[in-house]
């Protein structure tokens, strides 16, 4: 394989390939079905203050093309993040990168989290979610400029580590929630969360989901999620974090050259585990074809014919 290597947020990646939120647990879960250190990294499941019970079932569905869900962020909580789950991640993922997917009602919440955690080992930043569509104040942050610009400035006094903020794709226009991050003193970006949704069970005229509503991910959302990466990573100077429908090389090298520095594979897991070990020897396998011999190369590599490379400008 030909060397996928890279250094972004401050420190070397030896994969542009990470695990989403949501979809590995707190890494443990997948440690006996994929050599987890070989990847770039591993974004755990959102970490409240207190603990959360989620919402009721039915919390997961199929849908053409992917999946609804709307586990609201049930997590462990705080402390026993730390004691029980943490400790795991140290010692097992050594040359894979741990983002710790961070969430809250207020940002008090989330400053509450950063704090609490910045000082232990183990993990090299945070990924501050402001973008859930599946609780009731999920996308409070993500969708509120002032309220964005208020919590990451915030979060920012808080730390020194890399503070990677995930957005939403429900904005009329993502670059100015990019900018609005980058200027607050964000590191780097995650596009994108999941889209709102829901399902009907006509025969019972119900919602299939407990909880009415839940985001939509997997393959169906691929062109949305490559159309925002792009949008924002056009937008800002720092970092962007590619997510949505990824299950191939190609689809991670479609987020990788409209701005991607670093990809997340989510839903792909729950079809096939081994998915984003395929990704990384598809990425490598695409690098040799094309002797290319730093990722970094690709990185924003679109090319538009009859466009000179530049600020983007267009409009949907
Ligand atoms: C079951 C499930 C749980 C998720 N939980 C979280 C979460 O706790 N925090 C978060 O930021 N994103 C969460 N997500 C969103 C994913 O991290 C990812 O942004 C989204 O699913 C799109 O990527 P995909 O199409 O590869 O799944 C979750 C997604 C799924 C499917």
């Amino acid at each position: 394989m030909v060397g996928l290597g890279q250094s972004v947020l401050g420190t070397s990646f030896q994969s542009p390939v990470l695990l989403a939120s949501g979809t590995c647990g707190y890494g443990e879960e997948y440690a006996d079905l994929i050599p987890l250190d070989t990847l770039g990294g591993l974004v755990t499941k959102a970490v409240s203050l207190e603990p959360r019970a989620g919402n009721p079932p039915h919390r997961v569905a199929e849908t053409p093309g992917g999946m609804i869900n709307a586990i609201g962020l049930q997590n462990v909580g705080l402390e026993r993040f730390r004691s029980e789950k943490l400790p795991w991640l140290r010692e097992h993922l050594v040359s894979a990168r741990t983002l710790i997917n961070v969430v809250g009602h207020s940002a008090g919440e989330y400053a509450g989290v950063v704090s609490g955690l910045d000082d232990d080992e183990g993990f090299l930043g945070y990924e501050i979610n402001v973008s859930c569509p599946n609780v009731k104040d999920g996308t409070l942050f993500g969708t509120d400029p002032q309220g964005l610009s208020d919590l990451v400035s915030k979060l920012r006094r808080l730390t020194k580590r890399p503070l990677v903020v995930k957005l939403t794709p429900n904005v009329p226009d993502i670059g100015h929630y990019a900018r609005i991050c980058e200027d607050a003193g964000a590191d780097g970006l995650s596009t994108i969360n999941t889209f709102p949704g829901m399902l009907i069970d006509v025969e019972r005229r119900q919602p299939v989901i407990g909880n009415v509503s839940g985001g939509v991910s997997g393959p169906a959302i691929l062109p949305m999620g490559v159309y925002l990466t792009w949008r924002a990573a056009a937008a800002v100077s720092i970092p962007v974090i590619g997510i949505g429908g990824i299950r191939s090389g190609a689809d991670a090298l479609q987020y990788i050259l409209a701005g991607a520095s670093l990809v997340q594979v989510g839903t792909a897991l729950f079809v096939d585990p081994s998915a984003p070990i395929q990704v990384q020897e598809e990425i490598s396998g695409y690098m040799e074809r094309h002797a290319i011999r730093s990722l970094g190369d690709l990185v924003g590599a679109l090319e538009i014919p009859g466009r000179d490379p530049g600020p983007v400008e267009d409009s949907p």
